[in-house]
């Protein structure tokens, strides 16, 4: 890295962030300590890709899906949105706008959106307060995606048993049992552990998992159990592409051990390949035809959607965020 790049690395540090009606430096962002989010951890978030185009406008991407999960969360624990999918479009754009133009965000660094909206401050009783305006922040960081290496080489996973609760189909903010199991995962030298509950698989702490066995793809149906990725949809439909079948069905753990691949999914990581779980190869030990294909389909997915902004196309033309 030049001394250039490292200076606006250092800078990213203190992004602009949007918090309850103002745009402050993450430095300068507080919220009070009653704030429900704190306390209870009674909030949702949501993470969404936006993709630098060389010069051209910043496409986000699938940001119509996450604002519609964004809007399925809140609707689930009683929150009102804050927003409709135009003010959370407008925000997004606000707050790039606001990092491309102090330097914490080069217009040719791919980004990440956070967006938390927590039940607000109230006294700290655990029923829903009355009359309380939720917290809104809104966080914009460049997104390092996986490298070529950990794309040819394929990444190692542990296992645990699924010991969250039962509600995560939300993509609540309460996530102390997703975060045992990445601490689990960082202290085995893992990528990521894939959990199974009552034998039969689920998903990683902060991914979805993929199986592969004879060509068919597989992965747990839509439930509770797992929270359904944005990229759950946008690989199904890219394995129909691909011509790869599909099948959402219960997958047991002793399938996941002869898989001939596994694959995780999200959105800070795309598509990976999994080559060893327990310690133990998966199918030959690299990464299989079925992640190849997929990966490729992924980027040309991508592409597709930066141009159908820079076309206009009609509906994806709100996919447009510029400076
Ligand atoms: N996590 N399952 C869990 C538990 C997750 O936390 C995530 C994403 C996914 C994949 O969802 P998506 O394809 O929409 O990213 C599945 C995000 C990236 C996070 O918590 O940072």
């Amino acid at each position: 890295m030049t001394a250039v790049a490292n200076a606006v690395a250092d800078v990213s540090l203190d992004p602009i962030v949007y918090l309850n009606g103002e745009l402050v430096p993450l430095s300068e962002a507080r919220v009070p300590v009653l704030d429900r989010g704190f306390i209870f951890g009674d909030g949702i978030y949501e993470v969404a890709p936006l993709y630098a185009n060389g010069a051209g406008p910043r496409t986000p991407f699938r940001l119509q899906q996450h604002l519609a999960r964004l809007a399925r969360s809140v609707g689930k624990i009683g929150i009102a949105n804050p927003f409709d999918d135009t003010g959370w479009r407008e925000l997004i754009s606000r707050v790039v706008a606001a990092n491309e133009a102090d330097g914490s965000l080069r217009v040719d660094q791919d980004a990440i959106v956070y967006i938390q909206v927590t039940r607000g401050v109230a006294k700290r009783a655990h029923a829903f307060p009355a009359g309380v305006q939720p917290t809104v922040f809104v966080m914009v960081t460049p997104l390092q995606l996986p490298g070529e290496m950990q794309r040819a080489q394929g990444v190692r996973c542990v296992s645990a048993e699924d010991r969250r609760w039962l509600n995560c189909d939300i993509k609540s903010v309460s996530l102390l049992g997703n975060v045992l199991m990445a601490q689990y995962a960082a202290e085995n030298d893992a990528f990521e552990t894939i959990q199974f509950r009552d034998g039969m698989l689920t998903e990683g702490s902060s991914s979805n998992v993929w199986v592969v066995k004879g060509g068919v793809l597989s992965a747990p149906p839509r439930s509770r159990k797992i929270l359904e990725g944005i990229r759950y949809g946008l690989i199904e439909a890219l394995s129909q592409e691909c011509g790869i079948r599909f099948e959402a069905r219960e997958i047991s753990e002793a399938e996941v051990r002869v898989a001939d691949e596994i694959i995780v999914s999200s959105a800070t990581k795309e598509v990976l390949p999994v080559t060893q779980l327990d310690g133990q190869p998966v199918g030959e030990g690299k990464p299989g035809a079925v992640f190849a294909a997929l990966y490729a389909a992924y980027q040309r997915a991508k592409v597709k959607e930066a141009q159908h902004v820079q076309q206009g196309v009609e509906n994806e033309s709100r996919e447009n965020i510029t400076a």
